[in-house]
């Protein structure tokens, strides 16, 4: 059996040498709608992206990522994002029926919500040869300042995009087996 979309997911990987090509308009219509499209906890839509397409504010962002060697050395620094075409940083607006429904399920309902969306994005544009990077690794306070985002806002994430570098390796990221990763009827302890 064959799967279109399983095809993409096993292409795609964080991609964090890119090339000069500008993202084309279209291209990033088709991006953003398919964030549109995504599913949210009581269909709360809580998202807002900033499209980052200005260089210089695209240059104030990546030093506004810290560096990171003495936190988690594989993150030593986000600086990368500089050669991105464009930076979309994911805003999330909390929403007072998913802030009740997340209180029961004692789960952050808006994070959830903001990671598929993400997701999707990251998977239209692998699709589309367009390589992506999550940053869940940034510097809150500087980037508010920056983009001029409201206190209530939070940011989830920041995605880089831009055309991967063809001369630039992207390392595959090993994954556990299947057999490890689920169980059936009850919980199995690995
Ligand atoms: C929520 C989240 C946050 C991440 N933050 C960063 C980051 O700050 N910097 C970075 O270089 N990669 C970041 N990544 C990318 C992961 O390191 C990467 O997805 C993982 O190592 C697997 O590699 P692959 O995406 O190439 O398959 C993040 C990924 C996710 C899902």
């Amino acid at each position: 059996m064959e799967s279109k979309i399983l095809e993409v997911i096993t292409k795609r990987r964080s991609i964090r040498n890119y090339g000069p090509g500008e993202i084309e308009e279209e291209k990033l219509r088709l991006i953003l709608e398919s964030a549109r499209l995504a599913p949210s906890s009581c269909n709360s839509q809580p998202w807002h992206f900033i499209v980052v397409k200005d260089r210089k504010k695209i240059e104030d962002l990546s030093k506004d990522v810290p560096v990171g060697e003495k936190i988690i050395g594989y993150y030593a620094s986000n600086r990368f994002i500089s050669k991105a075409s464009i930076i979309i940083v994911a805003c999330a607006n909390p929403h007072p029926i998913t802030h009740s429904a997340a209180k029961v399920a004692g789960m952050d309902l808006l994070m959830l919500d903001m990671g598929i969306a993400i997701e999707h994005m990251v998977l239209t544009a692998a699709e589309l040869g367009i390589g992506t990077c999550w940053l869940g690794y940034f510097s809150d306070k500087k980037i508010r300042k920056l983009l001029g985002i409201p206190k209530r806002t939070k940011i989830a994430a920041l995605l880089s995009l831009g055309y991967p570098d063809v001369t630039g390796r992207s390392k595959e990221q090993k994954r556990k087996e299947l057999r490890e990763i689920y169980s059936i009827n009850t919980y199995k302890k690995q």
